[in-house]
């Protein structure tokens, strides 16, 4: 869903107070975070979605390392997972559903995670994700609100899944295209997450559907802050801007570009296509992560030894009231 109609649906939900509540619905965050002890807090998030590639093992593959970035994301380690399955097992040939799962439950194992059960349900359209549980330590939560003015802004994966994943659907995508959005897709944002703990950063997102944009906003205001971000050094995948330029532009593009109207201003000179590229709703994207200018080098150097090779330093944190620039 859009981020327009999920605000307004979830502001008629009651307001909790609980002071072991850290990170609940109140802020913008995906996952939630609930103190147990001084040192140990749960974080606990849930994702799935109806299959973005053919290949129903890569597709289990995807969506659980979709769900397991929110955890990521926060700071933490994914500690405990249970799959969430939608399946017309009359209509489909069952080995497509232990496909997915397979691709799933290795997913989860390479977290170091351990599946422990799910929920499976008969419908039309087969839809796959994970619930899943993480620990991290209360004082060392990473939310999207921290940023702080100098900060600069890293994003670990390229945008473009989306626009890619909708030309995988018009059939105007390559065999090898999908092969590799799909193994992008299907790359854990662990090692990404294990550079910035090493390394302690401000504020961190996962980009998913909300897009670049949508996400960056989402840290700009829970963070009180602007965000800069420079055009020409944004991670791009190749074919999307091709793919964008034919009007391969999937639809949450469009609605997430008109939820941020006025907050984001985009600049005149830059392309329509790029532009359409930082709405695009990602599938499993990197994170968006704010540091600190006197890290940022240090952060770059140990993304890259974990094997992060696609980040990128894509702009800056200034003072402000929550808005973009994008130059
Ligand atoms: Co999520
Ligand atoms: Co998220
Ligand atoms: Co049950």
């Amino acid at each position: 869903m859009g981020p327009g109609i999920l605000n307004q649906v979830l502001h008629c939900l009651p307001r909790i107070q609980d002071d072991n509540l850290l990170v609940g619905m109140n802020t913008v965050d995906d996952a939630g975070v609930y103190q147990l002890s001084e040192n140990m807090a749960i974080i606990q998030t849930v994702d799935f979605f109806t299959p973005i590639v053919d290949n129903p093992y890569l597709f289990g593959q995807i969506a659980a390392a979709n769900a397991l970035s929110d955890v990521y994301a926060m700071g933490g380690h994914p500690v405990t997972a249970m799959n969430i399955v939608a399946f017309p097992s009359k209509k489909l040939d069952i080995t497509i559903l232990s496909d997915i799962l397979r691709g799933g439950a290795d997913k989860v194992l390479e977290a170091g995670a351990v599946l422990v059960g799910g929920h499976s349900i008969e419908d039309n359209e087969p839809k796959y994700g994970l619930a899943v549980t993480g620990t991290v330590n209360p004082k060392k939560v990473i939310t999207n609100s921290g940023a702080k003015p100098g900060d600069k802004l890293i994003l670990t994966k390229p945008l473009g899944t989306g626009i890619i994943c909708t030309a995988i659907k018009a059939e105007m995508a390559t065999h090898d295209i999908e092969v590799e959005v799909s193994r992008l897709m299907a790359t854990l944002n662990k090692e990404a997450a294990a550079a910035m703990i090493e390394i302690g950063v401000h504020s961190c997102t996962d980009i998913t559907g909300f897009g670049l944009l949508g996400h960056g906003l989402e840290m700009a205001q829970g963070s009180h802050v602007n965000l800069i971000i420079y055009a020409k050094d944004v991670p791009v995948l190749p074919y999307s801007l091709e793919f964008a330029s034919m009007g391969l532009i999937p639809g949450g593009a469009y609605r997430n570009q008109s939820y941020t109207e006025g907050e984001v201003n985009v600049n005149t000179g830059i392309d329509k296509s790029l532009t359409s590229v930082f709405y695009d709703p990602q599938t499993s994207g990197g994170l968006l992560i704010a540091v600190e200018e006197a890290k940022t080098e240090k952060l770059m150097l140990t993304l890259e030894k974990r094997g992060v090779t696609e980040a990128s330093v894509i702009g800056e944190v200034i003072e402000g009231t929550g808005k973009i620039e994008v130059k």
